[in-house]
């Protein structure tokens, strides 16, 4: 046996499709820590990021007996053999289990109750992995949660079982106990019982069924051979079938339309701006009795893993520009992430005041100007000092709630650049010294930008989160650019999968102590009234202590 070769069958198989292998790998094995930002980065690293993957896998897979490749591989093939098989086949979120067992809702993930498993059927068909010494209910969450999954299971105290649904009837609360091998005050299942938690992904993660993004119930458009230009009636119809087609001929997304599928690119004739309740779209599929595929009016929209093109290309300006926008922030504060988008958006390059060859590998060609090149559209900086601030002749200002903005970077400061921080450095010295040197900084940064920037532009991440279109059409305003509608929904359907932590990975407690708290409040009530008395909206009501 060889450790290569399911790999390559995999690669074989996936190069028949008109999907990227590559992509798919990242997709499923990182769920969003890893970076594809166009195809140069995947002909750039190949290889290295190949090496990459399989000691995650490996490190995964780590617990029980051996971590070697051979086992990782093993884990990995399985993953795409499952996904090919029941991924898709999942509908949204109507289609769940609504059940209300004893309620342990962390909002993380809530606790549905003890259920029959079967060692020859399974109740959970989705990767699973075991820890004879440390497994524990969050460990076995973040793992399902991270590849997309929507349940996760915990059986005989020590094994871990991802789903997308569960095919098992309900046991009774008392078989499932067993504690963790990981944790004693917890329940892991118990003999052939699995204690399920149905995952809640946060907003910013996706909902994934499979290779395929669920997008939600959309109005058909007004005229609909425009905007999504192919389309055919599937016999028994379902989303697995639809989500085919509209892969092999390439196109981003998949509509669901009762028999017939449409696909297409989101344009201002379909934005998918205008979300309908889901309960519009309720019409089982003529083909899967647990799926719904719309009518005539209500579409059932997904993204497949066609990339959309429209907006990879990028490139330098063309004529040395001598006025430097900034695009200043608090470090932890998304300016990677505005950078991405911005680069989509505009087709231009972004600097750097500093230099980071991972990001220079991730595909920021920028990275390795020198920062008044004046080849960049704009320039990443963290500096805060007066004469910095003044070399700049205009600025975006990101700005981001401290309470996240400061974890963030000390996720960064102690895991890289998708890592995390591990318990030890937030329960150690580590994190208070932290929070008593970089909480001032947050707000003297934002009040020295204000003081001291030149025809600032603020840019309130959590709203840019909220509504990607509209506050980055400002921005590409704000740098003199002509706005394209299609660039900047093709952006909005790249925004997911790309620097975010998984969805799930939070602290299990508030790091923050009252003092703490008092203290940034106060940092937080001063920022705010400066953008006030700059007639600008203060900061986003959720900065603000209740
Ligand atoms: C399964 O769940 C239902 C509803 O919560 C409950 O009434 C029933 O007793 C459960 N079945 C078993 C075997 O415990
Ligand atoms: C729909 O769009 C197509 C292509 O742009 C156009 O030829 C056709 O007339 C339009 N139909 C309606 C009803 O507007
Ligand atoms: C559709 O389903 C029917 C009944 O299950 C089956 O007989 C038929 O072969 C299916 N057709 C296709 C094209 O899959
Ligand atoms: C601030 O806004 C108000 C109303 O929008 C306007 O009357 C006032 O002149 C503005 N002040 C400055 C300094 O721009």
């Amino acid at each position: 046996f060889s450790p290569e070769r399911p790999l390559l069958r995999i690669q074989r198989y996936f190069c028949r499709k008109p999907v990227r292998f590559f992509s798919l790998i990242l997709l499923y094995l990182t769920a969003g820590s890893l970076v594809f930002l166009h195809s140069g980065f995947v002909g750039d690293s190949g290889p290295r990021a190949r090496g990459g993957r399989d000691s995650v896998v490996a490190s995964e897979a780590g617990g029980r007996a051996s971590s070697s490749d051979t086992r990782g591989l093993g884990i990995m093939s399985r993953v795409f053999k499952e996904t090919r098989r029941t991924g898709r086949r999942f509908g949204p979120r109507w289609m769940r289990k609504r059940r209300n067992a004893k309620d342990v809702d962390d909002g993380r993930a809530k606790y549905i109750g003890c259920y029959v498993d079967d060692t020859q059927k399974r109740a959970l068909r989705g990767v699973s992995f075991f820890d004879y010494k440390k497994m524990t209910v969050f460990r076995c969450q973040d793992n399902c949660a991270e590849r997309g999954y929507m349940y996760a299971g915990l059986e005989f105290g020590a094994e871990c079982f991802c789903g997308h649904k569960i095919q098992a009837p309900n046991a009774s609360e008392s078989e499932c106990n067993m504690e963790c091998k990981g944790e004693r005050s917890n329940t892991c299942g118990g003999a052939n019982r699995l204690s399920i938690y149905r995952l809640e992904l946060s907003q910013e993660s996706a909902r994934r069924y499979g290779s395929a993004i669920f997008k939600g119930c959309f109005h058909r458009p007004d005229n609909v051979t425009a905007a999504l230009p192919f389309s055919a009636v599937i016999q028994n119809m379902s989303v697995d079938k639809c989500v085919d087609m509209c892969t092999e001929r390439e196109k981003s997304l998949a509509a669901l339309a009762g028999e017939r599928c449409y696909c297409g690119f989101p344009t201002p004739l379909f934005s998918l701006h205008e979300l309908e309740d889901e309960d519009m779209c309720l019409y089982r599929c003529p083909g899967e009795e647990f799926e719904s595929c719309g009518n005539d009016n209500f579409f059932v929209v997904y993204q497949t893993q066609v990339q959309d093109n429209r907006c990879m290309d990028r490139r330098f300006l063309s004529a040395r520009t001598k006025q430097l926008v900034a695009l200043a922030s608090f470090p932890g504060a998304g300016n990677t992430w505005a950078r991405h988008l911005i680069e989509l958006a505009t087709g231009f390059y972004t600097g750097s005041y500093y230099f980071d060859g991972s990001l220079y590998n991730k595909g920021f060609k920028g990275e390795r100007d020198h920062w008044r090149s004046g080849r960049t559209i704009c320039i990443k900086t963290h500096e805060s000092g007066k004469k910095e601030i003044e070399a700049f002749d205009s600025s975006i200002l990101m700005i981001r709630n401290p309470y996240k903005a400061l974890m963030a970077e000390f996720n960064r400061k102690y895991g890289g650049h998708v890592g995390f921080a591990s318990q030890a450095h937030w329960k150690g010295k580590e994190w208070p010294e932290f929070v008593k040197n970089y909480a001032p900084w947050w707000a003297s940064h934002t009040l020295d930008w204000l003081t001291y920037g030149k025809n600032v532009h603020v840019v309130h991440f959590e709203e840019l989160k909220r509504d990607l279109f509209s506050h980055l059409k400002g921005m590409v305003q704000f740098l003199g650019l002509k706005v394209s509608e299609d660039r900047l929904l093709c952006v909005e359907g790249q925004k997911d999968g790309n620097f975010k932590r998984s969805g799930l990975r939070k602290l299990e407690y508030d790091p923050y102590t009252p003092d703490m708290r008092a203290n940034i409040d106060e940092l937080i009530r001063t920022v705010d009234s400066a953008l006030k008395k700059r007639n600008m909206s203060g900061v986003p009501a959720e900065y603000m202590p209740r």
